[in-house]
């Protein structure tokens, strides 16, 4: 059996911050069931906004070449995505909705060219942590939702972690990390086929 590719996506501008930690110990779950996985820090990407100009709807490539460039082709080949995103003003942080955004390429190979974009069966999922003790999850849900429906990626479901401000508090919470780690080895674990 093949192994499972699984792409970590970080979009905290704050290295080694609480989102990307939980990340990280999600792709450690994966890695424990025999995945392949990899994290990509979006904010030392280099990658600019989309510019709406529309030429993607031709053949499903973007013109701009940046950061984005390479992430694509490992977009396409993943199995398994997991965004990770702080809370920013009850939504997802600016690093991964500019990110999101540049996938617009991919969904209009699948809207606009009637495409499929990558293999049957992919999974995805959303970490996301906020520092009020109820932030509002519910708008970064909705857009990675979006985003994994346009890109033929089956949404899982999402680890929300409240409460969690400073640099490293997520330390603090030994049972977020223990979570995160479960999502990772779930998502790895391939599906059975159906007998
Ligand atoms: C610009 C900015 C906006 C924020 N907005 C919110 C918010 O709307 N709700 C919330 O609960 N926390 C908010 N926070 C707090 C972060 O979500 C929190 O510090 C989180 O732990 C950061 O995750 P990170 O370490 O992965 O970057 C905000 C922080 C910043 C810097």
């Amino acid at each position: 059996m093949s192994i499972v590719k699984v792409l970590g996506i970080s979009g905290s501008p704050r290295a080694g911050g609480n989102s990307e930690t939980l990340l990280a110990e999600a792709l450690k779950g994966a890695s424990s069931q025999g995945a392949e996985a990899r994290m990509v820090e979006l904010r030392t990407a280099e990658i600019t906004h989309c510019q709406g100009c529309n030429s993607c709807f031709s053949d499903g490539e973007c013109r701009i070449e940046d950061g984005m460039t390479s992430l694509y082709e490992l977009l396409t080949e993943a199995e398994v995505i997991i965004l990770s995103s702080p809370v920013y003003f009850s939504g997802l942080s600016s690093v991964m909705k500019q990110f999101i955004d540049r996938c617009q390429c991919l969904w209009a190979r699948k809207v606009v060219l009637g495409r499929t974009v990558g293999a049957p069966g992919r999974k995805g999922a959303l970490i996301s942590v906020g520092g009020q003790s109820s932030p509002v999850f519910r708008n970064s849900i909705s857009v990675a939702r979006s985003f994994f429906n346009s890109i033929d990626v089956e949404y899982m479901g999402e680890l929300t972690a409240p409460a969690v401000d400073s640099k490293g508090e997520v330390f603090d919470k030994p049972w977020l990390l223990r979570e995160a780690r479960e999502l990772g080895e779930t998502l790895a674990k391939r599906s059975e086929p159906a007998p």
